[in-house]
């Protein structure tokens, strides 16, 4: 598995402040907002995840401000991913950081995913409907292929640890 870090960009600050109905401060950036570090682990299996969030749940230094399970409630695109809001003392600054856990399945479509729909005024698109159709087809095939590597690696794991 691999570890990424992040910096949200000072646009995408901008507007989700703006969106929000705040002004774009020092002071909104660090307490409206969640995720302007962030920290992204994809893993090989569904259960990993799991395990590397009870993990960072256990950690003393570590406190768990929200998690949003878009794993057990994909997001109606088909979006998932595990979301952690945690404190962190002495990382980045002070703020709040998000971590995102999620398979390596789940990374390669969010990263398409996002790569496709983050153009300007693509909801206007010819035929938007159909490609968000074909990318939830997407999303539901890498959901298929997770369950069954999953399935696969119990059945191997019972004859040794994996
Ligand atoms: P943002 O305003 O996008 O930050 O969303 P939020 O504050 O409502 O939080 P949420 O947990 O929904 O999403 C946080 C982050 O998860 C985003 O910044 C993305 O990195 C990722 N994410 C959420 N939804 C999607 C999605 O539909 N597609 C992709 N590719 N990434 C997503
Ligand atoms: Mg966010």
């Amino acid at each position: 598995s691999f570890i990424k870090t992040r910096i949200k960009k000072p646009e995408s600050i901008y507007k989700k402040l703006k969106r929000l109905g705040y002004e774009f401060t020092a002071e909104n950036i660090q307490n409206q907002l969640n995720d302007v570090a962030g920290i992204r682990v994809v893993c090989a299996f569904i259960d990993d995840i799991y395990t590397i969030a009870d993990l960072i749940t256990r950690q003393d230094d570590i406190t768990v401000i929200q998690v949003k399970d878009y794993i057990k409630n994909p997001k109606p695109n088909g979006y998932r991913s595990y979301h952690m809001i945690v404190e962190i003392p002495v990382f980045f600054s002070k703020g709040k950081t998000e971590i995102q856990i999620r398979t390596n399945g789940m990374d390669f479509w969010a990263t398409l995913e996002h790569q496709l729909r983050y153009k300007q005024n693509i909801e206007e698109m010819d035929g938007y409907e159909e490609v968000s159709n074909e990318l939830l087809n997407c999303a539901r095939a890498v959901i298929d292929m997770d369950n069954e590597m999953q399935r696969i690696k119990n059945k191997i794991g019972q004859f040794h640890d994996i």
